[in-house]
């Protein structure tokens, strides 16, 4: 089943003569439980084709489809709605909401789906998830009280404690140690094989190819390579 697909997508950024475009003309289709990896050079447009891959910003022309739906075809209030149900996002500066907890920042995108986090199976799934990135006995402390690498892991539970389809991670090691950098794609693998969460990562580093089965090069806004391992 096709789970992402880029029609002719464009994204300039300026206006007039300063309008530069950035995504020149990308087509591609990923299938449920693949995990893809993006690298290229710095300034390719890797970050802003992650962006309009998750709905955070709009194409120039062109449009994604999630799970066959156009979402540049619907309401912001309808793609908000598809973002929460079914894409997690990792980034490589981990965007936790520093005045709350380690739990509390998991079930965030819970609440915003004005689900009722106190069900025993949302604690259960809390502690489930909390289990899996190893922060147990981390759960109530703020995120200033941790390391790099838990912050990522807190960040990685968040994204995916509603079980999205899709995750969508911006350099999820960029900011880590090589050791808790082995530790996050392993995360991956993991959800990737359990869950079956596909899995869309840019990444500068070829060792964390190897933990995907698909490596796209970008090159000046274009696809330059597609490669299934
Ligand atoms: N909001 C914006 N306004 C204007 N230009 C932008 C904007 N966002 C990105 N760009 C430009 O688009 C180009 C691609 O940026 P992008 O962040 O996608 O690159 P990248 O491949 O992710 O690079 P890096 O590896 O350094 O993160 C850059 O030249 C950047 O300056
Ligand atoms: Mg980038």
């Amino acid at each position: 089943m096709q789970v992402i697909k880029a029609e002719g997508l464009r994204k300039s950024f300026g206006e007039g003569a300063n309008q530069t475009e950035v995504i020149k003309g990308i087509e591609f289709e990923v299938e449920k439980g693949q995990f893809v990896s993006i690298m290229g050079p710095s300034g390719c447009g890797k970050s802003t084709l992650l962006y309009l891959l998750g709905g955070l910003d709009t194409p120039s022309s062109g449009t994604v489809l999630i799970e066959n739906k156009n979402i540049f075809d619907m309401s912001d209030r309808k793609r908000s709605k598809l973002r929460c149900n079914k894409l997690g996002f990792v980034f490589q500066f981990y965007n936790l909401v520093q005045n709350l907890t380690v739990e509390e920042n998991i079930l965030l995108p819970l609440k915003m789906m004005n689900k009722s986090v106190k069900s025993n199976a949302y604690t259960q799934k809390l502690a489930e998830i909390l289990e899996i990135v190893n922060l147990s006995d981390k759960k109530k402390l703020y995120p200033n009280q941790l390391s790099g690498g838990q912050q990522q892991r807190v960040a990685i539970a968040r994204a995916v404690i509603n079980e999205p389809a899709i995750i969508l991670a911006d350099e999820p090691t960029g900011n880590l140690d090589s050791e808790n950098g082995k530790i996050v794609m392993e995360l991956f693998r993991e959800i990737n094989k359990k869950k079956g969460i596909t899995i869309v990562q840019v990444t500068h580093d070829e060792e964390k190819v190897a933990y995907g089965n698909r490596l796209i090069r970008m090159l000046d806004g274009k696809i330059c390579e597609d490669t299934m391992l």
